[in-house]
């Protein structure tokens, strides 16, 4: 059931029940971080494997030392600098984090939603909320509660209603290798964003083969339906195609769909529309998706990023 009754949801979150909530970036399955009950719902319900970490949601920054041994000082400056917002890091987590959030890595990750709804439930609780994003394990995640719903709805008691996302993408995850910040996952924080504070970053690529990674496994965010990256787009195909556009008009026959993620070519925009255009396209009845890159810039990179893994034929 959808709902806007933050009480009614904090409720269900007391009873070791797991929800849909809102935050900037994606809808998340959230329960109590500190209940391994709660914990290995939402893994059930996901269908997520267990060395498949969780991210850890707090109301606020002054929240973050119950949960981790010490900030450094690089990670310091992001915090100051961009939480609330699209931002994760990665710390050495406290004790009181139980191995089952990390899947037993001694880091745990930390995110501040800046969406006011989740700020309001994550202040009516005393416990931080475990939420991975609210789609089944490798589907695209879901930026409005009717997505959430849509995948979900039978299995979870509540979705709290925030509206549609306002970020569109998850958010980028940090951390440090000895004095070295690394980025793990490209998201709704641009690089740019990152490098206007710490200059000095590396960026780490996720692989299949390594899926203890942040970030995981290849072939992620994907459609059910063919879903390819062109160069060009075929506007003669004899089957029913879906095309993703940036800033472009296609003279497609009628059959055809198309999708522009911003006319305006604004990468924020085409952030927020990108995974709800992916599902509008693989529930419609087209055989088959194309998109074309976008620019490798700002939010273009972390843009890209999925559509490469959406992809990825595994
Ligand atoms: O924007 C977001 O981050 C959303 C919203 C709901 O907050 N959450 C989200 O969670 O995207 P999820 O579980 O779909 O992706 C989190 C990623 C996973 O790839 C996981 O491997 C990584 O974060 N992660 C979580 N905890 C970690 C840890 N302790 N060490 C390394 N990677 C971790
Ligand atoms: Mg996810």
């Amino acid at each position: 059931m959808i709902g806007i009754d933050i009480r009614k949801a904090a409720n269900f979150l007391k009873e070791d029940h797991v929800i849909g909530f809102p935050t900037e970036t994606v809808y998340g399955l959230a329960g109590n971080a500190l209940s391994e009950k709660a914990v290995a719902k939402i893994f059930s319900v996901k269908q997520r494997p267990y060395f498949d970490p969780l991210i850890i949601h707090l109301p606020n920054v002054e929240y973050i030392n119950r949960y981790v041994k010490e900030i450094p000082s690089q990670i310091e400056l992001l915090i100051n600098k961009w939480m609330p917002g699209p931002l994760t890091v990665l710390l050495d987590k406290a004790d009181i984090i139980s191995d089952l959030v990390t899947a037993g890595s001694p880091r745990v990750a930390i995110r501040i939603p800046s969406h006011p709804i989740s700020h309001e439930l994550l202040s009516n609780l005393d416990f931080p909320l475990a939420a991975p994003s609210a789609n089944p394990f490798g589907y695209i995640s879901p930026t409005c509660a009717q997505h959430v719903a849509d995948q979900l709805g039978d299995k979870i008691p509540y979705i709290l209603d925030g509206g549609p996302c306002q970020v569109g993408l998850e958010s980028t995850i940090v951390g440090m290798e000895q004095d070295q910040l690394v980025i793990y996952r490209k998201g709704g924080l641009s690089i740019d964003q990152i490098k206007a504070i710490i200059p000095n970053v590396i960026i780490r690529e996720h692989s299949s083969s390594n899926p203890s990674a942040p970030g995981m496994l290849k072939s992620h965010y994907a459609p059910t339906k063919a879903f390819t990256l062109v160069e060009d787009f075929d506007l003669n195909p004899s089957i029913k195609k879906g095309y993703i556009t940036f800033g472009q008009s296609l003279a497609i026959r009628a059959a055809h769909l198309q999708y522009d993620l911003s006319p305006q070519k604004d990468f924020s925009i085409a952030a927020q529309n990108i995974f709800r255009i992916m599902r509008l396209l693989d529930q419609s009845d087209v055989q088959e998706i194309e998109v074309k890159l976008l620019p490798e810039v700002d939010l273009g990179i972390a843009i890209n990023d999925r559509l490469r893994r959406a992809a990825v034929k595994e």
